[in-house]
């Protein structure tokens, strides 16, 4: 099986970037090596995770890095997208860890030997916990110790980066992490979450300013994930709970990168669920960037409520990955658009989109037809997207391997790479020879 993107479309092109991406603590295990995170703690507190694991081992890609290196180039993809574990590089006096900081320098070595570029994201969510000991995200300190950690990790990595994130989805780890709880920390409430996001935009945007910097050649840039809402009818009241879903969801932290401001809904919040805003925040947090990278995965369906502001609603009867995301690939094509009028864009990557599928290996083959399938719509709807003038440069699926895939453990499987955790053995899926075969036959 494989992927059918339109004839004369650019992204059959050798200048479009394709790559697959990961994150730290979902794949590399190494926990011996460095200190706790976020992560560690939220695993080993009961109930957190569903299958009860942890990221002790992972992938074990700490000690198969090289094969793994491999394993990337095999699919001849242009990039490869990786983050950075702050407490594998940073020592609790905020030193550099220098055995750490050579993890991540060998690396890059090697995917550059390869004619691999390196994405790399600067925080992927592991937090380190002692930073969590002292409040975290909701202590603003937390954003200037971010500003300093980015800038021990631009100097020891040098010219082997071609792309610098700051963080990757600001949302799940305000969001999830801090109002709803079902993220590390988890810490739960109304009056936390927008605390904590403005402090992870305020690290954002200190940290723009140490790459453009001491990194003025890299691209610099961001992480944002969008699950567009769309109203349940066409009643004057579902579309209005669903424009602040909007608002309250993905807009939170889109706007104030690129508007310099919060959406109005902030006028709507009781005065303690606010962040506390200081002089000049709003200008550090929306420097101009270099590209924005946009994770998609599903849409998400609103009605009005009585008393709160929206109510999600759970559509019976739609297609469905296996981690209940509804597959809806025209929100994609919607999402781009929307955002390109809303916004001076600049060059946009796709830096995560992807299926959880529960994938059966049999005789060392895994036919996951229904990712292909997945994929193959994901990659129309972007390529609809560029033929409405988007401009998309690149695309990353997520993900390389099966991993670690947060509070549900490693019973979700997003690899293009099948892992079997008692053994480590790596298995290409059907989708990864898709995949690999999309990539060779650009011209
Ligand atoms: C995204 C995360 C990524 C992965 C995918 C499935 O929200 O950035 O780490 O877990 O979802």
């Amino acid at each position: 099986m494989a992927f059918s993107l339109p004839k004369n479309s650019p992204m059959r092109s050798s200048s479009f970037l394709y790559g697959v991406a990961t994150a730290s603590f979902q794949i590399e295990g190494g926990v011996e090596h460095r200190l706790p995170c976020i992560w560690d703690t939220f695993c080993a507190t009961a109930g957190k995770i569903e299958d009860g694991s942890n990221g002790d081992v992972a992938c074990d890609h700490f000690n198969r890095w090289q094969d793994d290196v491999e394993l990337i180039s095999s699919f001849g993809v242009d990039a490869y997208r990786l983050s950075i574990s702050w407490p594998r590089v940073i020592k609790q006096d905020g030193t550099v860890n220098q055995q750490g900081m050579q993890f991540y320098i060998d690396l890059l070595d090697e995917l550059n030997a390869k004619g691999i570029k390196p994405f790399v994201t600067l925080y992927h969510w592991d937090l380190p916990q002692y930073l969590e000991d002292n409040g975290g995200w909701l202590n603003r300190e937390t954003a200037y110790k971010f500003q300093e950690y980015t800038k021990h990790v631009v100097k020891a990595f040098g010219d082997r980066v071609h792309a610098y994130a700051t963080l990757n989805e600001p949302f799940c780890s305000a969001y999830l992490g801090y109002e709803a709880g079902i993220h590390a920390p988890g810490i739960v409430g109304k009056e936390f979450g927008k605390k904590a996001a403005h402090h992870l935009l305020l690290a954002h945007g200190l940290a723009m300013q140490v790459l453009n910097e001491f990194s003025p050649k890299t691209l610099n840039g961001i992480v944002l994930n969008f699950t567009p809402g769309y109203a349940l009818t066409d009643s004057a009241e579902d579309k209005l709970a669903t424009h602040k879903a909007n608002e309250y969801f993905n807009y939170w932290y889109s706007k104030p990168i690129f508007d310099g401001e919060y959406p109005e809904l902030i006028n709507e919040l009781p005065a303690e669920h606010r962040p506390e805003i200081h002089d000049n925040d709003m200008e550090v947090i929306s420097q101009p960037m270099d590209f924005l990278g946009i994770n998609f995965y599903t849409r998400a369906r609103y009605q009005a409520h009585p008393t709160e502001m929206f109510e999600e609603i759970i559509v019976e009867g739609v297609e469905r990955t296996d981690i209940g995301w509804e597959i809806y690939p025209q929100a994609f094509t919607d999402l781009l658009v929307d955002l390109d009028t809303r916004y001076d864009l600049p060059p946009v990557y796709i830096t995560e989109n992807g299926a959880s599928i529960d994938d059966e290996i049999e005789s060392g083959v895994v036919n996951d037809v229904r990712r292909i399938d997945y994929y193959n719509k994901h990659l129309n709807a972007v390529n609809d997207a560029i033929s409405k003038g988007v401009n998309v440069q690149g695309y990353f699926a997520w993900s390389l391997m099966d991993n670690f895939e947060w509070a549900e453990g490693y019973l979700k499987r997003f690899g293009i790479v099948y892992v079997d955790y008692q053994t480590q053995v790596r298995t290409v899926k059907a989708s990864g020879l898709a995949y690999k075969k999309l990539l060779s036959e650009r011209s």
